[in-house]
């Protein structure tokens, strides 16, 4: 039986690793980011590789209306969706330095709201036949705090972890999977796209993380019924003294600019 994903964000680094995995396995695609361009040459390639069926559709998700524009356009074209990978994010602005609020609401719209807004539309038609596989993608950011990362890229992948959680424990039992997938570093046009290219370049090799790597622990998780899954053995490592009780305030103290209160 084919099955359909909807991947958000499917123009660049992970989603189109998404796809690609995706495709491999034998599901038709529908592929969603703003740049119409990118999409149709990443669904030109994955067809032709393939052979599988590949819908594109440019959205905005930063604008509220997307994800409803989204359901009806899968619904007016017949396309069941029954993988549902929330991946589209960006790095934002930060929340004290940035002084217009227009650009933090359209961020917090983006890597939150939407993620909401289309679980709302697209999960329960799948609740209702029985199936259905939700990544939604998250951070090892979302999981420890830090100092002067913008205040708001780490809390609202935070949201995204506590949504999935939740989604999970409501779905067991209905045929419905939600993981909430946690990179840590990862080589994608992320840093690049945030002007963050030197702070990548100072960055040590084992902290870096291929999609391929990042995506196939994804997938995995969501199949087995994980609710998070912290890709990478070296964020794995750390994610336990992250969430100690203990060991979290004693690692927020190695922190730059612990002293300055
Ligand atoms: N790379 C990392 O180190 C890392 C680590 C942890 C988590 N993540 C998360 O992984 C996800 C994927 O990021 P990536 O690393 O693959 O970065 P990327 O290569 O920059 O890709 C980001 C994707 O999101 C799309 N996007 C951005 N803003 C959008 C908007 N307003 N509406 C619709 N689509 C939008 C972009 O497409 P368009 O520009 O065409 O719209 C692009 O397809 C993000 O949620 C990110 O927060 C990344």
């Amino acid at each position: 039986m084919t099955r359909t994903a909807l991947i958000t964000g499917a123009s660049a680094g992970l989603g189109v690793e998404f796809a690609n995995q995706l495709a491999a396995s034998g599901n038709d695609l529908i592929l969603v980011a703003r740049r119409k361009d990118k999409l149709e040459d990443v669904a030109k390639s994955l067809r032709a590789k393939h052979g599988v069926a590949v819908t594109t559709a440019s959205a905005d998700l930063s604008n509220p209306r997307a994800p409803q524009e989204l359901f009806e356009f899968t619904r007016s074209a017949n396309l069941t969706v029954d993988y549902l990978i929330n991946n589209a994010g960006s790095a934002g602005p930060h929340l004290l330095e940035e002084k217009a609020w227009a650009p933090q609401a359209k961020f917090l719209e983006l890597m939150m709201l939407s993620v909401a807004h289309m679980c709302h539309h697209f999960i329960p038609p799948m609740r209702e036949r029985g199936f259905g596989r939700v990544v939604n993608t998250s951070s090892f950011a979302g999981r420890l705090p830090r100092p002067d990362a913008g205040s708001h890229y780490g809390p609202s992948k935070a949201y995204v972890i506590a949504l999935t959680e939740e989604l999970d424990l409501t779905l067991r039992g209905t045929g419905v999977h939600a993981s909430a997938l946690c990179p840590g570093f990862t080589h994608t046009d992320f840093h690049e796209t945030a002007d963050l290219g030197e702070m990548k370049a100072a960055l040590p090799n084992f902290v870096w993380y291929s999609a391929e790597s990042v995506v196939r622990d994804g997938l995995r998780a969501v199949e087995k019924g994980q609710p998070i899954m912290i890709s990478g053995r070296l964020y794995r490592w750390l994610d336990p003294l992250a969430q100690s009780l203990i060991l979290r305030p004693l690692i927020k103290s190695f922190a730059p600019g612990r002293n300055k209160r």
